[in-house]
């Protein structure tokens, strides 16, 4: 805490800054009335601001006739300005779990600043109330100390991140939010613009254009806290508005992004006091999907998928050998600990299974007293049946689970399988594993739209290697890319960009563009890239994502001052609302 906090103001003291040492001191308090007692004729306060507590007690004997009626009907959340002289407590009436235990103030003065209504809900952690009611009062629900701790240690983080950045060289820019749209996969939010009727700015889906362009301009190393506007489907980990440390860097090629964020994110994780160990693991993109089925892999635990289908390819089980001769896979995963499981219970794994794609949900028990139960066994030889044991590691209390489909699909049916496993198996996860995702495919094709798309984005480098089969096998093409993956989460993520404009064209036409279309989007970026642009790349971190796993917390609304519910409203101001007629008219626009 800074001991400028204590200037400019009515306090001399925060509410959580004093200790025995501090006996005898004059001191002036100012915040809210959190635990009232009235211990006939001494009252004693807890007066709480955002640095901590501190015990008040108010005497008949200390203070004005006047001053103690006030402190008698002093109710919860009542804003207070105390004065009075700290002293130590009896040594009876020490309270270790409290920062401020050793002491009290006595006060010899009080100030009602503000009455409040009673707060419809505690300000208390670990409270239950519903989370519509805390984000309409937000402003009470932040007064919590689990709140306020979450939001310091995102301001913690973010001075780290900028400390280590400035270090290195990085210029803090700041880029348009009314912008074009930026192609990062999701739909924009959209403003109109009434002095150019029917036209719309996007607002940034990531300022990836912009810094890109501030790279041509020379400006070689950037960043930003930068927020960025989705409009998709809000889950946990998602928001509508959300902030990216962004960072794009010159001259770089292959790791040297990935080099560089390995001692950002070491410094500052270990500003916040989390000892990780440094240089992260890299593992390819394919590596992850065959292990662990996603490519933002938990790595805190094992249980990982393993193919089987050399194994069961030929067997009298045709549900595994169809798949495997249609050119699909059989893979597994051991979940130790669940051999025992009643059938229904197993049985009811299976929704998990179809909600990822899986047509069913093959399984094995092997129980504690050596049974096997399974209705598929009667499928296999005996040495299919020994193989397929070994390879899996079987002892008794397993259960294996199986997925027989296209790769895509038994890999994302036994991802949640592993993950939903683990928690129901209780699987101890402490700790934070972080590691480096790298070398994705350039693109993938997308069923729906029955075209490429690119993995990353369209700006990203195509492996050097692989430029020349880029229009005739374009999903045997990798990139340079990487992404930051911390106990499952994707925390980031980047690439190195195409400085070349026709390889820009190539990988636009890819994914579909026509050139009149390349000129009309991208045509800005074409021609920045053929007026001298320098090789480079960059990153973006999701720092909401990362405060969120820092702070031990489920959700990413947790470490946002003013988070946006699942249906991307705001409780507190009731956005988004509805705008006048007139409002309507200025930009042009009419409901339908
Ligand atoms: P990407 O789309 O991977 O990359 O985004 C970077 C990081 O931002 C976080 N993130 C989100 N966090 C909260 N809510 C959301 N809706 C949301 N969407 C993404 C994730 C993700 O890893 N321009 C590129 C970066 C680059 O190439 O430099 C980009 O935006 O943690
Ligand atoms: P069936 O022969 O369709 O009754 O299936 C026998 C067992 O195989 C059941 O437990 C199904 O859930 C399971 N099963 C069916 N299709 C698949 C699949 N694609 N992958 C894994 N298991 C499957």
């Amino acid at each position: 805490m800074s001991d400028l906090i204590n200037e400019y103001c009515m306090h001399t003291a925060t509410a959580g800054e004093l200790r025995g040492q501090d006996e005898g001191r004059e001191v002036v308090l100012t915040g809210w009335a959190w635990h009232n007692r009235d211990h006939g004729g001494l009252i004693f306060i807890d007066l709480r601001d955002r640095d901590g507590y501190t015990q008040i007690v108010v005497d008949p004997d200390c203070v004005s006739a006047e001053d103690f009626a006030k402190a008698e009907h002093v109710g919860r959340e009542y804003v207070l300005k105390v004065s009075g002289k700290v002293r130590r407590r009896s040594e009876d009436a020490i309270n270790p779990n409290m920062a401020t235990g050793e002491i009290e103030v006595l006060a010899d003065s009080l100030e009602v600043l503000n009455t409040s209504q009673t707060p419809p809900f505690a300000i208390e952690d670990g409270i239950e109330t519903d989370e519509t009611t805390r984000m309409r009062l937000r402003y009470l629900d932040i007064r919590r100390p689990e709140v306020l701790a979450a939001l310091k240690l995102r301001h913690q983080v973010v001075q780290a991140l900028r400390a280590a950045l400035n270090k290195r060289g990085f210029l803090e820019i700041e880029t348009p939010i009314l912008a074009n749209s930026t192609p990062e996969g999701a739909r924009d939010y959209i403003v109109p613009s009434r002095p150019n009727p029917g036209k719309f700015y996007a607002l940034p889906q990531s300022p990836q254009q912009f810094k890109q362009m501030l790279m041509v301009a020379g400006v070689e190393r950037y960043y930003q806290i930068a927020r960025c506007f989705r409009d998709e489907d809000l889950r946990a980990d998602r928001q509508p508005e959300f902030t990216q440390v962004d960072i794009e860097m010159s001259f770089v090629q292959g790791d040297d992004v990935i080099r560089m964020m390995d001692d950002v994110m070491a410094e500052t994780l270990s500003a916040v006091g989390v000892e990780v160990a440094f240089p992260l693991k890299r593992m390819s993109y394919a590596e992850a999907m065959d292990r662990y089925g996603c490519d933002r892999p938990d790595t805190r635990f094992g249980m990982e998928l393993v193919d089987i289908s050399s194994i069961v390819g030929n067997s009298g089980f045709k549900v595994f050998s169809g798949a495997v001769q249609n050119g699909g896979v059989v893979k597994a995963i051991n979940a130790k600990g669940a051999g025992d499981w009643s059938r229904g219970d197993v049985e009811k794994l299976a929704e998990v299974a179809a909600e990822n794609g899986a047509k069913g949900m093959a399984w094995i028990a092997f129980t504690t007293d050596g049974q096997e139960k399974s209705p598929i066994i009667k499928f296999f030889s005996e040495e299919e049946f020994s193989a397929l044991k070994d390879a899996m590691d079987v002892e008794p209390g397993d259960l294996l689970l199986f997925a027989a489909d296209k790769p895509d699909v038994a890999n994302a049916v036994l991802s949640a399988l592993r993950l939903r496993m683990a928690e129901l198996l209780n699987i101890p996860r402490e700790g934070h594993s972080l590691l480096w995702v790298v070398n994705f495919p350039m693109f993938r094709y997308d069923e729906e739209e029955k075209k490429y798309t690119a993995e990353h984005h369209p700006f990203t480098h195509v492996l050097d290697e692989d430029l020349d089969i880029m229009e005739s096998d374009p999903l045997a093409c990798g990139s340079y890319s990487y992404d930051l993956v911390m106990d499952g989460f994707e925390v980031g993520g980047g690439t190195i960009r195409i400085h070349n404009a026709e390889e820009q064209r190539r990988v636009l036409r890819i994914v579909g563009l026509s050139d009149e279309e390349i000129d009309e989007k991208f045509g800005h970026l074409i021609q920045a890239l053929e007026l001298g642009a320098p090789p480079h790349g960059g990153i973006a971190l999701g720092l909401d994502r990362l405060v969120m796993l820092l702070a031990g917390k489920s959700s990413i609304r947790d470490v946002i001052a003013f988070p946006k519910t699942s249906s991307a409203s705001d409780p507190m101001t009731g956005a988004p609302s509805a705008i006048t007629g007139r409002q309507l008219k200025e930009v042009n626009l009419r409901l339908l």
